[in-house]
């Protein structure tokens, strides 16, 4: 699978806030979005997902060569892209099993699910991420703490099996055993097939899943692409050098 972003623009509310933005993420590469406060990470993440807020002004998105620049949410997901959510929202009187029981009859049209054995393997899954197999008849995210809410999103890339893997700020709010975890999850889920884009502000999980690629957007636009050691200097020097360069 391959995630190829062309000279994206994007505005919300009528606000420019991505300005030609280039990256490709390829099967088996991991790579890290860095970037100060409001640079427009998570504006990215939301364009991509297909966001009705967020529109696109120019440039394209293509999955495997398709275009998806202007599909619906649906359609990506079912071509294999997801994102999890900085801040994932409460959706009340929808129960865990439920949404994701939907959520994966979505991706796999025609496939049969036998509910109690749907339920068995996302119990399972409950305990590799950490959360109480009581989840399960939640409403999701109603009432879960923040960390709570990270380690659901990976539950759902889990039990989704997305090929393009976003994941923004997924180490924000998470204790060390949940870090330790979602790195763990992260290094057993790619393979050839598989790409991650880390949006992140913190070495910690870079250290425990080192990506090959760095790229650090400010301003809405990808000011400098390099390896772990950017996100070295980063850590060290801050953007203020970078904000220079754009
Ligand atoms: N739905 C929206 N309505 C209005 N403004 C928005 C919306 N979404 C994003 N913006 C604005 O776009 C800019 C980029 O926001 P974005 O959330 O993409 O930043 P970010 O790089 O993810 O920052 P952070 O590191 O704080 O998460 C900000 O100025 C933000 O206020
Ligand atoms: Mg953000």
């Amino acid at each position: 699978m391959i995630l190829e972003i062309n000279n994206l623009s994007a505005s919300v509310e009528g606000k420019e806030i991505l300005k030609n933005v280039n990256l490709t993420v390829k099967g088996g590469e991991i790579h890290a979005l860095m970037g100060p406060n409001g640079a427009g990470k998570s504006t990215l993440g939301n364009v991509l997902i297909g966001h009705p807020d967020y529109k696109v002004t120019g440039g394209n998105v293509l999955l495997d060569g398709k275009d998806i620049t202007f599909a619906t949410p649906e359609e990506r997901a079912r071509a294999g892209l997801f994102l999890a959510f900085q801040s994932p929202v409460a959706v009340e009187g929808v129960r865990i099993s439920t949404f994701l029981r939907i959520a994966y009859s979505n991706l796999h049209p025609g496939e049969k699910i036998v509910i109690s054995e749907f339920n068995k393997k996302v119990k399972s899954l409950m305990k590799t991420v950490g959360l109480d197999e009581s989840f399960i008849s939640r409403s999701v995210n109603d009432g879960f703490s923040g960390g709570e809410r990270k380690r659901f999103e990976i539950l759902q890339m889990m039990i989704l099996k997305p090929k393009i893997i976003i994941l923004d700020e997924i180490d924000s709010g998470l204790d060390v055993d949940a870090l330790r975890m979602v790195a763990e999850q992260i290094r057993s889920y790619l393979n050839n097939d598989v790409g991650f884009l880390i949006i992140t502000h913190y070495q910690r999980i870079l250290k425990d899943i080192p990506p090959q690629f760095v790229h650090v957007l400010v301003n809405g636009t990808i000011v400098m692409n390099g390896d772990k050691s950017l996100s070295d200097k980063i850590e060290e020097e801050g953007y203020d050098w970078l904000k220079e360069v754009a």
